[in-house]
């Protein structure tokens, strides 16, 4: 396909995999990218930045096409040694940053003066045209639906990409509850020049996590999230399962009271528990609504090619047949 966003990052498929704490490695990368669409190595997850300077060498050493690294801006007690992830990045010749959680306007200058494009994540209109004046290249819109931090305006996609669309000049992918062909038709039929996908890159044969979380995810109904953390206005959707009633309880008891300290058992160092040891119990993970819509767990290849191929049946088949 060719839209400004395949244009801008030099990729086949307008197609991208949202970075994900402890989800987001070389592995599902590079097989993003190999497959034609964009990858996108976690940065956080990798302790320091050397770490991620390997991750990055990794990736490399497994596609020769377009990948990028997300860089996650999170209010933090002790701030991650963001100056030298950027540096990683930058020395490890990565052209494509992925920007959520803050204001990334304060890295923008040395990130732009190495010649990388930004896409940064929003979850409101006013965000993204924030982020489209500071210079940022290209947005991520993320709908209420998402997998992870929806914001607090509860927008749904049927309404804020097309508003989206209104206001930004930018190109911009439709983030959030997105899955197949029928999504990405949607996206395009909505304004945006493509789509990113996150939970639904976790159910594929390439994503470095325990079988147990994909399986949970073909099992999960669009019904199994819950929003947590919303009293201390950091609201995150999630699978539910024991450990998430747990903090459901106590943010019922506690009421506005609660403070981050109150469920630290059941968010603090969950994902290294759930996608490598399989323990699905143990806490807190993002997961969208869009896991009612995952069925399977195919490669990143057979994924992204039957996307595009049932997105241009719906146009050319079903939907022009009806004028
Ligand atoms: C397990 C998981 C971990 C995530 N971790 C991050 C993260 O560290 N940084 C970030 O910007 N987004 C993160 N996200 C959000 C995704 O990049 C993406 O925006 C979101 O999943 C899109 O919604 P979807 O799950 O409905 O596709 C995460 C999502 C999931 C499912």
């Amino acid at each position: 396909m060719k839209t400004r966003i395949t244009d801008l990052f030099q990729i086949e498929q307008p197609i991208i995999q949202g970075g994900m704490h402890f989800v987001g490695l070389a592995e599902l990368a590079a097989a993003v990218s190999n497959a034609g669409g964009l990858g996108i190595i976690t940065g956080l997850t990798q302790r320091t930045p050397d770490d991620l300077a390997r991750e990055i060498a990794r990736c490399r050493s497994m596609t020769d096409k377009p990948f990028g690294v997300n860089l996650t801006f999170l209010p933090a007690v002790n701030p991650p040694d963001y100056p030298g992830y950027i540096r990683a990045i930058i020395d490890g010749g990565v052209k494509i940053v992925e920007t959520a959680g803050n204001n990334p306007q304060r890295w923008l200058p040395d990130l732009k003066a190495a010649g990388i494009k930004v896409i940064h994540k929003c979850t409101s209109v006013r965000h993204s045209l924030k982020a489209e004046s500071i210079g940022c290249d290209a947005i991520s819109v993320d709908g209420f639906e998402c997998g992870g931090h929806p914001g607090e305006d509860d927008v749904p996609n049927f309404i804020l990409l097309p508003r989206a669309a209104e206001a930004l000049t930018v190109p911009f992918v439709a983030s959030g509850g997105m899955a197949d062909g029928r999504s990405l038709a949607a996206a395009l039929a909505l304004g945006a020049e493509g789509m990113n996908m996150g939970t639904r890159f976790m159910a594929t044969v390439e994503a470095p996590i325990h079988q147990n979380v994909k399986e949970a995810l073909v099992a999960a109904s669009e019904l199994d999230t819950r929003l947590i953390m919303r009293p201390l206005r950091n609201t995150e959707r999630v699978l539910i399962n024991a450990g998430v009633e747990r903090l459901i309880e106590k943010e019922k008891t506690l009421g506005s009271s609660i403070k981050f300290e109150d469920i630290i058992q059941e968010v603090a160092g969950v994902y290294p528990s759930v996608m490598q040891r399989g323990e699905m119990d143990a806490g807190a993970w993002s997961c969208g609504m869009v896991a009612g819509l995952i069925h399977d767990i195919p490669t990143c290849k057979e994924l992204i090619d039957r996307t595009v191929a049932e997105a241009e049946a719906i146009v050319r088949k079903r939907l022009e047949r009806m004028f």
